[in-house]
């Protein structure tokens, strides 16, 4: 079957950001000149999934905006002569096709997920969580739609990560079949670098079978007291229902400050007009050669 929606929950309160986020969504905080969630969107775009369900909240609708035509915009864009500017944010509402759901209380991402089960109905659909930046040769949730394809499986997106960082992840653990492919036979969430020899976390990508709906409804409040979606692919372990991928390609979660403006540099330095005076600018800050 092909896989056409993505969820992509966009409703945490973005507390590690504060006070960027008192109220600008995390989500739309600018990655050099484009916000966070345009980059998961061009991702999702990339790999062939047409229908964006954005999982939102009341003080969110600046996203579903982005995505939509500003007509005032447009109108002094024409009037103005910036015809390259007018197709770049006229091309932005062209993207996707958007269903907006909306989670009323922020009760964790596997709650965000179960808010979006009327909008995905009954077929198999990628989850993409709006603050994690993936980019390589392949789009990062290609490379899982091409698993869930070929053995008809939930599988989830996974990348090495050093043992000071498993207790920020869901960790997996299971056995290799194929290079860079598992057969998931434990999940942790968060847990501590002795507690586990894995070190393939979870990293924002997933495709899911509408199964999962059920365990999540099933699910009590699990660690920090939220609905996890781990708890719920935990469960599809018991059935050996789920596979894990290792993505591919750079990545970079940007609710870390670090790694947010790590990837700031990372895309000026790849605009050809920026990178000079911007290499120049961090010469004088760092001592670089
Ligand atoms: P995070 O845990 O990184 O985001 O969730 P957060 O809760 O907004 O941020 P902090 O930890 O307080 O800084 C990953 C993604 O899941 C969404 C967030 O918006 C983010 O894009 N999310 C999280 C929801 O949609 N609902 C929730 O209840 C929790």
């Amino acid at each position: 079957m092909d896989i056409k929606k993505v969820v992509i929950p966009v409703a945490g309160w973005g507390t590690r950001s504060l006070p960027a986020t008192k109220n600008v969504p995390k989500e739309m905080l600018p990655i050099y000149n484009k916000p966070v969630v345009q980059y998961v969107v061009e991702e999702a775009q990339a790999a062939g999934l047409t229908d964006v369900v954005l999982v939102t909240n009341r003080n969110k609708t600046i996203i579903e905006d982005h995505f939509d035509y500003n007509l005032a915009l447009e109108d002094v864009l024409t009037r103005t002569g910036k015809l390259d500017m007018l197709k770049t944010v006229r091309d932005v509402a062209e993207m996707v096709n958007i269903i907006t759901v909306r989670q009323k209380k922020q009760l964790g991402l596997g709650h965000a997920v179960l808010c979006a089960r009327e909008a995905v109905k009954n077929d198999p659909f990628a989850v993409m969580v709006g603050d994690d930046l993936m980019f390589g040769m392949e789009p990062g949730i290609k490379q899982l739609l091409n698993v869930a394809h070929s053995e008809h499986m939930p599988v989830v997106g996974v990348m090495e990560v050093p043992a000071d960082k498993v207790s920020s992840y869901g960790i997996i653990s299971g056995e290799e079949f194929a290079p860079g492919l598992y057969r998931v036979r434990d999940l942790m969430e968060k847990p501590k670098a002795s507690e586990t020899s894995s070190r393939l976390a979870m990293v924002g990508r997933y495709v899911l079978y509408p199964d999962i709906f059920d365990h999540l409804e099933n699910l009590g409040p699990g660690q920090g007291g939220e609905i996890q979606l781990t708890d719920a692919l935990k469960a599809l372990t018991k059935s050996n229902r789920l596979l894990a991928v290792k993505i591919r390609g750079q990545r970079y979660d940007a609710g870390d400050w670090a790694e947010y403006l790590a990837a700031n540099i990372y895309f000026a330095l790849h605009d050809e007009d920026l990178r000079y005076p911007l290499v120049q600018r961090l010469k004088e800050l760092l001592p670089i050669n």
